[in-house]
């Protein structure tokens, strides 16, 4: 790990600001660039590395699907799940890039490596925009991360000039309507999907 590297706020890697969130909240995480992903210093010494998900990281994101409670992973998969299908966690590791892009908060502070937030978004070309979706760990929650996730999502959808990015999310979902509400995205009710909203951001 090259510590020499200066590190940077996480404003500064935003190539497209979102709304600004509360100053206390940008205090709390540092980036550093790194040989492959970015360091994330989070204010309570902890370090996570964020880099792109890769075929090697199965076993990793069964080990973190089983540390889930019940409530997130209906909150993620908006249905509930007792585990995860290794056809379906072969699936979330192998993306296609020209139509996916998934990020990975990275453990490496313990052996082996543990994952302890995905982000994910999954590009609908006919539509020019892109699904989203993301989970933190929640021993992990509350230190700016699933922002961050959200961020460097929404300008990855920037890069490949989408229109929209958006996802659906569960109306019970306080914690992640709050997130959406603070970077800008605004929220439609499903007729169809009572209990379930759809949130997205112009791009
Ligand atoms: C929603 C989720 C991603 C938030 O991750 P996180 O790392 O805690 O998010 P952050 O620390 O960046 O919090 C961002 C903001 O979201 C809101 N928020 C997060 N957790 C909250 C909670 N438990 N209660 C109320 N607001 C909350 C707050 O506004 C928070 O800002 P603040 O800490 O300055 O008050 C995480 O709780 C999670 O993985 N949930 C299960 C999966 C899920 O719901 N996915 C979304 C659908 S795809």
């Amino acid at each position: 790990m090259d510590m020499s590297l200066p590190a940077i706020q996480l404003t500064d890697v935003l190539h497209s600001p979102l709304p600004l969130r509360s100053r206390e909240r940008y205090a709390r995480l540092q980036l550093v660039r790194q040989g492959q992903g970015e360091r994330v210093c989070i204010h309570d010494g902890r370090e996570l590395r964020l880099r792109d998900i890769d075929a090697g990281d199965v076993a990793a994101i069964k080990r973190c699907f089983k540390r889930l409670s019940p409530e997130d992973i209906r909150r993620r998969f908006l249905h509930s799940m007792s585990e995860l299908p290794e056809p379906m966690a072969q699936r979330l590791c192998r993306i296609d890039p020209a139509i996916e892009r998934a990020y990975v908060l990275e453990d490496e502070n313990v052996v082996p490596g543990e994952i302890r937030g995905v982000g994910r978004v999954y590009v609908d070309e006919a539509a020019n925009s892109a699904e989203f979706s993301i989970v933190v760990e929640q021993e992990w929650t509350r230190l700016g991360l699933g922002a961050m996730l959200m961020q460097h999502l929404v300008d990855e959808c920037r890069r490949r000039g989408l229109s929209e990015i958006w996802g659906y999310v569960l109306l019970e979902n306080r914690p992640m309507l709050q997130l959406c509400r603070e970077l800008g995205f605004v929220q439609r009710l499903l007729a169809d999907e009572p209990g379930t909203a759809q949130i997205s951001l112009a791009l």
